[in-house]
């Protein structure tokens, strides 16, 4: 069936895979990618589908509620997948405002904009609402994982931040009946993320031989998943989930992170023909970040069981495939990580 759908932050990482899967996959949608381009977005990460008849770029924030309605009114879009937010942990300690004025915000202004456009006429309709499971705060217990169930307790400005949104998202459903539906994911991987996340950043030193800066003792233990299965598991929800639940998106991969970061070292030394033990003795502790989260582990059987979704690699293909895209991809890393990103990476390592 004809649609257009409004994609939000698909000029950032997990956006991008999302749009480009929706665009080559779904030819009788009209994917409109909303996106403000701060400095995580960037056109390049799309430019492969730029020109299909069914894309749409448009430049736009999401904090400027009249434009939200604005483009609704125009547009008529039938669903929104909504990804675009503040997403980096270190920036929401930092600088709250702006995760608070983008994630919870911004997603009010949209909630509004499809509530006054859909008017209570919601066949064919859909909010969906991109989240993480971070809005559970931290497991301590090595034998427990996060449920839908599990009760909200977010630690960090970003995760408060994101909780809220949830929140709003479930209000809308409850109080006006809004089909929506939510997905809270682990910690994603794979080509096109901004070099300020705990992979790509070391990448990016080992390639330039900077210090790899592992917070406290590394023994924080994250779940990660390769963003082209995050993306499949959106198609899936969007299409076959139910109104009103939420499922969270996980791909039983817990990794220490000392241990991921020694794991990375080996692998690059391989592929850069460099002696064994070569990008390892750059690792360097460094003081741990305010209030970090000890353990993030998903349970993802409910979207296994409900709708069949299941990881397509296994975690040592996907970190293979990975670290392959960043090796052929220099350019797009030299571009990047010159100017503001540089400044704003040198302040931090400066002031710990
Ligand atoms: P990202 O930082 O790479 O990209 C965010 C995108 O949103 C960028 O393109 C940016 O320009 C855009 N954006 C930011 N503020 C905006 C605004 N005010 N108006 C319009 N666009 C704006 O983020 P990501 O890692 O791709 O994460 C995408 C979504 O997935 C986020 O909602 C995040 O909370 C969620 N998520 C991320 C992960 C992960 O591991 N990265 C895991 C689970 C959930
Ligand atoms: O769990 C999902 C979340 O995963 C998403 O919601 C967030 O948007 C995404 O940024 C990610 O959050 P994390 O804080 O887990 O990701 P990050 O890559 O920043 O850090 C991963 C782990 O590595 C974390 O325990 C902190 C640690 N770390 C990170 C960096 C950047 C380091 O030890 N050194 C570093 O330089």
């Amino acid at each position: 069936m004809k649609k257009n759908i409004l994609i939000t932050g698909g000029a950032g990482f997990i956006g991008s895979h999302v749009v480009r899967l929706f665009v080559n996959q779904y030819p009788q949608y009209h994917i409109f990618n909303l996106d403000a381009l701060t400095y995580a977005g960037n056109l390049a990460n799309i430019r492969d589908i730029e020109s299909q008849p069914n894309y749409t770029f448009i430049k736009g924030d999401i904090t400027d509620g009249p434009l939200m309605m604005d483009l609704f009114r125009q547009h008529s879009f039938d669903g929104v997948i909504h990804l675009a937010a503040e997403s980096h942990v270190d920036r929401s300690i930092a600088d709250p405002l702006s995760f608070i004025m983008t994630n919870v915000v911004g997603t009010a202004n949209l909630l509004n904009a499809a509530k006054a456009s859909w008017n209570g006429n919601f066949e064919g309709k859909l909010f969906y609402h991109v989240s993480t499971d971070e809005v559970y705060g931290s497991l301590h217990n090595p034998e427990d994982f996060f449920l839908e169930t599990t009760p909200y307790d977010p630690q960090s400005p970003y995760s408060a931040s994101k909780a809220g949104s949830d929140h709003l998202v479930r209000a809308y459903h409850n109080t006006y009946k809004m089909p929506v539906v939510i997905t809270n994911c682990s910690n994603n991987y794979g080509p096109n993320q901004f070099p300020e996340k705990l992979l790509p950043l070391m990448i990016n030193n080992i390639l330039k031989g900077k210090p790899l800066p592992v917070y406290g003792k590394g023994e924080n233990v994250r779940d990660w998943l390769f963003v082209v299965d995050h993306a499949r598991a959106i198609d899936m929800v969007f299409h076959k989930g139910v109104i009103g639940e939420t499922y969270n998106i996980g791909g039983f991969n817990e990794w220490k992170n000392i241990d991921i970061v020694h794991l990375l070292c080996r692998v690059m030394d391989r592929k850069m023909d460099k002696p064994e033990g070569s990008a390892a003795s750059l690792i360097t502790y460094v003081k741990d970040r305010a209030g970090h989260d000890l353990r993030y582990a998903i349970d993802a059987n409910k979207i296994m069981k409900e709708l069949g979704w299941e990881p397509s690699l296994q975690f040592e293909e996907g970190l293979e495939k990975t670290i392959d895209w960043y090796l052929a991809n220099a350019e797009w890393m030299d571009e990047i990580t010159s100017g503001a990103y540089q400044q704003y990476y040198d302040n931090q390592y400066t002031t710990r």
